[in-house]
């Protein structure tokens, strides 16, 4: 999932999983139409799907069909164990489909994110592709013959809701884990999620000097380099690839909040690499810098002792020892290539976003119209921010059956998440301490109890669906 910075285009990336499992399959592509809402176009494209049948029963096993989000999909294969652990158990046949405009799946080409092409690249647009996959898989049968369960963390998680929401006769149940569905307008206040990561940075270190010090640190950053004009300090010291300027440091802030927010959604029990390598428990890790009482440009670089904003940038860019620059003005999408996700953020998925001046970020307010404005100005599109609740319910979902919605509350996505079950059948599962949609991830020995419960509960609603499927 991610945070569109507006003013600014970079992107914050999460991150899924990290364990060293190299999961199998099949490589296939499917023939979906350009457009499924109109008949004037009747291009069509491929998208790319991984299938795994090894395990399959194919007199009545389930098909586990993940719902492909902001990315290629073999990083969702690679790192969504959940699937690959329990295929065996459940005799299934395993399908990751991938979302239109990202990965391989390309209408046109390497032209498909130009203006010119991007229309078609909606939520709406891919859950009809998964919709015309899943009944080829079903073999265009009218009565369907297979149980299907739909997966997904993060976007993919919504996606994985609201195909089962949208498409129940195809879908039997599905499990959307860290799925924001209420990040939208009117549904949860926008300073949720950077309420979220404060806490989390203030409880991992002693008396909140770690949330205090990186609050702190802003002003410091912007006084550092307008006032004392000493740019090539700080790209010395904290091995920037640019000097810092009254001109890009926004670009160097954004990359900041980014890097503690990303900390945030991959505070993982253990020693992670996905997005970038990152010890275990990296929130707690980066405010081990940041724990006692600092002041001024000491909060930037300490030169006596081990601490400071700097040792956390070089924590976090720098843990491999690669020693790289640090490239701030870049789009940070780490090894899932999300470029398409600003487009969606800017038409359907508007997730507004400020920060209150209490927590530790420099304060900023929702402007919806100055985040059109740039959505205007850099796709010539307007974004609709009531789109996604008047298309997938938002807060109304009362309707909706067979979906687990599980979230971890240290992660930020959390405040947009669905945290009490909605009737007996659509059912939230809250696990207190995990982060981004760990419940999916390969089970690792540091797990919490906590997620492991949840994992099983995922499996006794699997169940129960196929039950009630063959009922
Ligand atoms: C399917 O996955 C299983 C378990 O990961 C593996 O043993 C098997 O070889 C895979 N099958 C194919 C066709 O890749
Ligand atoms: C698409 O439309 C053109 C005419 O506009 C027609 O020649 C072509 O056969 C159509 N293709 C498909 C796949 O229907
Ligand atoms: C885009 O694709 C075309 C045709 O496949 C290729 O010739 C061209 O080099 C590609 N351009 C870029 C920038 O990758
Ligand atoms: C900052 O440095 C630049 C280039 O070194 C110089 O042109 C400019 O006048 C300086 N500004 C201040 C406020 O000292
Ligand atoms: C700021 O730094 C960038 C990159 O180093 C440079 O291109 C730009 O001219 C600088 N701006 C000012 C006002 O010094
Ligand atoms: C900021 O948070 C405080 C404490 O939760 C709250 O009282 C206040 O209304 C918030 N301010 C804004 C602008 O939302
Ligand atoms: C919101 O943005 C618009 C357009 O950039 C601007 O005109 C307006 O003053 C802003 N509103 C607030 C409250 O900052």
């Amino acid at each position: 999932m991610w945070r569109f910075n507006y003013i600014v285009y970079t992107v914050i990336t999460f991150a899924l999983s990290f364990a060293n499992s190299e999961y199998t399959y099949e490589t296939k592509w499917f023939t979906v139409p350009l457009d499924h809402f109109s008949f004037q176009r009747n291009e069509t494209f491929k998208i790319k799907y991984l299938v795994n049948d090894t395990y399959w029963d194919r007199s009545r096993g389930p098909i586990f069909f993940y719902t492909g989000n902001e990315g290629q999909i073999e990083q969702f294969a690679k790192y969504t164990g959940f699937i690959w652990e329990n295929a065996e158990e459940f005799k299934a046949k395993i399908v990751f489909a991938e979302h239109r405009y990202y990965g391989g799946s390309m209408p046109f080409g390497n032209k498909s994110l130009d203006n010119e092409h991007i229309g078609y690249l909606t939520a709406a647009q891919a859950l009809a592709d998964y919709a015309d996959l899943v009944d080829y898989l079903q073999g265009g049968a009218q009565k369907p013959h297979y149980p299907v369960i739909a997966f997904g963390g993060s976007y993919g998680g919504m996606l994985a809701a609201y195909f089962r929401m949208k498409y129940p006769h195809l879908v039997t149940g599905a499990i959307a884990a860290s799925a924001p569905v209420h990040m939208f307008t009117g549904m949860v206040p926008c300073d949720v999620f950077d309420r979220i990561v404060t806490s989390s940075f203030s409880f991992a270190g002693d008396k909140k000097n770690c949330s205090a010090n990186i609050k702190a640190s802003w002003k410091v950053l912007r006084n550092f380099i307008t006032s004392k004009n000493n740019t090539d300090w700080l790209k010395t010291e904290w091995r920037l690839c640019d000097a810092v300027n009254t001109t890009n440091i926004k670009s160097l802030i954004d990359y900041l909040k980014d890097m503690y927010t990303n900390m945030a959604m991959v505070n993982y029990p253990y020693e992670s690499s996905f997005l970038m390598p990152l010890p275990a428990n990296p929130v707690r890790s980066a405010c081990q810098f940041l724990n006692k009482e600092l002041e001024g440009t000491d909060l930037l670089k300490e030169y006596t002792g081990d601490i400071a904003v700097g040792k956390v940038l070089e924590m976090y860019t720098n843990y491999d020892k690669n020693n790289k620059c640090v490239d701030f003005k870049s789009d940070n999408y780490g090894n899932l290539d999300a470029s398409g996700w600003d487009y969606q953020a800017c038409t359907e998925m508007v997730m507004p976003m400020c920060t209150n001046e209490t927590d530790m970020f420099e304060a900023s307010t929702w402007n919806f119209s100055s985040y059109s404005e740039d959505c205007h100005k850099k796709y010539n599109v307007f974004p609709r921010p009531d789109a996604a609740r008047i298309q997938y319910g938002g807060d109304r979902l009362q309707a909706a059956t067979n979906i687990v919605f599980s979230n971890g509350l240290l992660d930020p996505w959390a405040g947009g998440g669905i945290l009490n079950s909605v009737s007996p059948s659509t059912i939230a599962v809250i696990i207190i301490n995990t982060a981004h949609h760990l419940d999916l991830m390969p089970s690792n020995k540091n797990d919490p109890k906590t997620v492991r419960m949840t994992r099983n509960i995922h499996k006794q609603q699997i169940n129960k669906w196929i039950r009630e499927f063959w009922k």
